[in-house]
């Protein structure tokens, strides 16, 4: 059954991205988020996306126009009910997300695949608050969505073949790159990359290097495209820090802790390049 009309949950950041792939692969997409203030503030971001693309000339104003006439905001659940697929990408809350899915289950057609980007949740957990676990899977996305290539599919213990392979065939369909793998919290990218980054933080603490030395290390000695401070901000140290601790809290392993001085600077509000400060200064946002 080929996924045609795509709901997703949430317009942040992840959700503005895996909404505007969807409808630029020609998708009707139908985006839910709580507000009309923070549908505006998705809209506006997908928007800054696209112009961005044709501003690079690799998209035409005309598929630019497309792309948008594919994608409609709504607030009432309800509105996603003969969605073929949902993706939720709302905020890293299990009791959130379970009440969320519980709700969808009630709403949206029997065939509908349900798909969670979740980052360091369990797809388990989530799928167990609905009655249709075999057709729940992760669909991990990475940031920037639209130029990130890898797509996590998620299988857990009951997530059946058949989902798999629509999810898998979804990702393929978006012109990115599925990788398969179990339900383990951090799946197989976070798992590497946070203790990685963890350590970048403690390698700093212990004076190692500088910022600037340590990010410059990683980038022209390994060829990472951004060093580890300069993707700390990026991803925002707030989300880093709860990866790490629903990381830590499964695994009990010191790899995943985060270090203080990650906890002190959420403290502080310096939250990465979305607050305008991190590790680096962001000018005057
Ligand atoms: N939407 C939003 N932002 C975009 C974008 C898009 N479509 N395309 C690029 N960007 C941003 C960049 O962050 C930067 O922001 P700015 O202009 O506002 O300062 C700017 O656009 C630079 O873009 P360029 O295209 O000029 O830069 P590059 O060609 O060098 O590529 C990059 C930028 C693709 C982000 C590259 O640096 C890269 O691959 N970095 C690593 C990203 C990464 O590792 N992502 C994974 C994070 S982990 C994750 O997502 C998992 C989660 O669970 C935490």
């Amino acid at each position: 059954m080929k996924i045609k009309k795509v709901g997703v949950l949430g317009c942040g950041l992840m959700g503005s991205g895996i909404a505007e792939v969807a409808a630029a692969a020609g998708h009707e997409v139908v985006v839910r988020e709580v507000s009309d203030e923070l549908l505006e503030k998705g809209r506006g971001r997908i928007q800054r996306s696209l112009a961005k693309a044709v501003e690079k000339a690799k998209l035409d104003p005309e598929a630019r126009d497309k792309t948008l006439g594919r994608i409609r905001g709504v607030i009432d659940l309800d509105e996603l009910r003969d969605c073929d697929l949902v993706v939720e990408a709302i905020v890293e809350n299990l009791e959130i997300k379970r009440k969320t899915f519980a709700a969808l289950d009630e709403t949206v057609k029997k065939s509908a695949l349900f798909a969670s980007n979740t980052s360091s949740l369990t797809i388990t957990e989530i799928a167990m608050s609905t009655k249709r676990p075999d057709q729940v899977v992760g669909l991990h996305f990475f940031n920037p969505v639209p130029r990130m290539r890898l797509v996590e599919v998620v299988r857990t213990l009951m997530s059946s073949d058949e989902s798999v392979e629509r999810a898998a065939a979804f990702v393929r369909g978006l012109g990115k790159e599925p990788i398969t793998c179990r339900d383990n919290s951090g799946f197989i990218v976070n798992r590497l990359l946070v203790p990685y980054l963890l350590d970048a933080i403690r390698a700093y603490e212990e004076g190692v290097g500088t910022l600037e030395e340590i990010d410059k290390g990683m980038q022209l000695g390994c060829g990472h495209p951004m060093g580890p401070f300069t993707l700390l901000d990026f991803v925002g140290l707030d989300t880093t820090y709860s990866i790490a601790n629903i990381m830590f809290d499964e695994y009990r392993e010191k790899r995943f802790a985060p270090p203080p001085l990650l906890k002190q600077m959420v403290q502080a509000g310096r939250l990465g390049k979305k607050a305008g400060r991190g590790f680096y200064e962001y000018g005057d946002r």
